[in-house]
């Protein structure tokens, strides 16, 4: 496994994709492109995010907007309730955390539109929070890095996957690990 997680990381600098929110560590901005690329491809993605942090820069601008500002910002990427649910997140997170974007697994679980993957990219690409990430993309990759036969979409099979996520996970550099799995799976494998 050490080898294993060195040779990924290795390969994840040299390879990786120039992305806009691999330029930052603003939690805002690694939130919200997590939320676009939950349901909408990389390059598509990419001009929202750029004019949707031109408008709402933070977590207070966007709380305060008029929500029909905010859906249109979102429109054409579909899935409208991300947005909704993005807006009503950022005014949970002004009214309950000070604007600041929690550090807390929990607290992040209770946000609007946030479940356990999200939760987990945000959380150790934003502030190297050792949690590992599962999705159908990581649980290929694993599944042919490892060579196992777990079905992620079995209850058994996903918690076994899990298991082995969190094992191989390196603890130092949580957030790039992540997302070599994830460019692993978008670019590779
Ligand atoms: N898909 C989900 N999160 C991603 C990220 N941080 N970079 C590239 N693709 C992703």
């Amino acid at each position: 496994l050490p080898v294993l997680r060195r040779r990924l990381l290795n390969w994840y600098d040299r390879a990786k994709r120039d992305l806009p929110w691999r330029r930052t560590s603003d939690p805002y901005r690694i939130w919200l492109s997590e939320i676009m690329l939950q349901q909408t491809r990389v390059e598509a993605v990419i001009p929202y995010y750029r004019n949707f942090l031109r408008q709402f820069p933070g977590v207070a601008a966007l709380a305060r907007a008029p929500e029909e500002r905010v859906l249109a910002a979102w429109s054409g990427l579909g899935y409208y309730s991300r947005a909704r649910n993005l807006q009503r997140a950022a005014r949970a997170i002004l009214e309950h955390h000070a604007g600041k974007f929690p550090r807390e697994e929990r607290d992040v679980l209770a946000l609007p539109g946030i479940g356990q993957y999200t939760a987990a990219a945000v959380l150790s690409i934003a502030y190297g929070v050792p949690l590992a990430v599962l999705d159908g993309n990581v649980a290929r990759v694993l599944s042919r890095l490892l060579m196992l036969s777990a079905n992620v979409r079995d209850s058994r099979g996903k918690q076994q996957l899990w298991k082995q996520a969190e094992q191989l996970l390196d603890a130092r550099r949580p957030g790039d690990f992540n997302q070599a799995m994830m460019e692993l799976g978008a670019t590779v494998c």
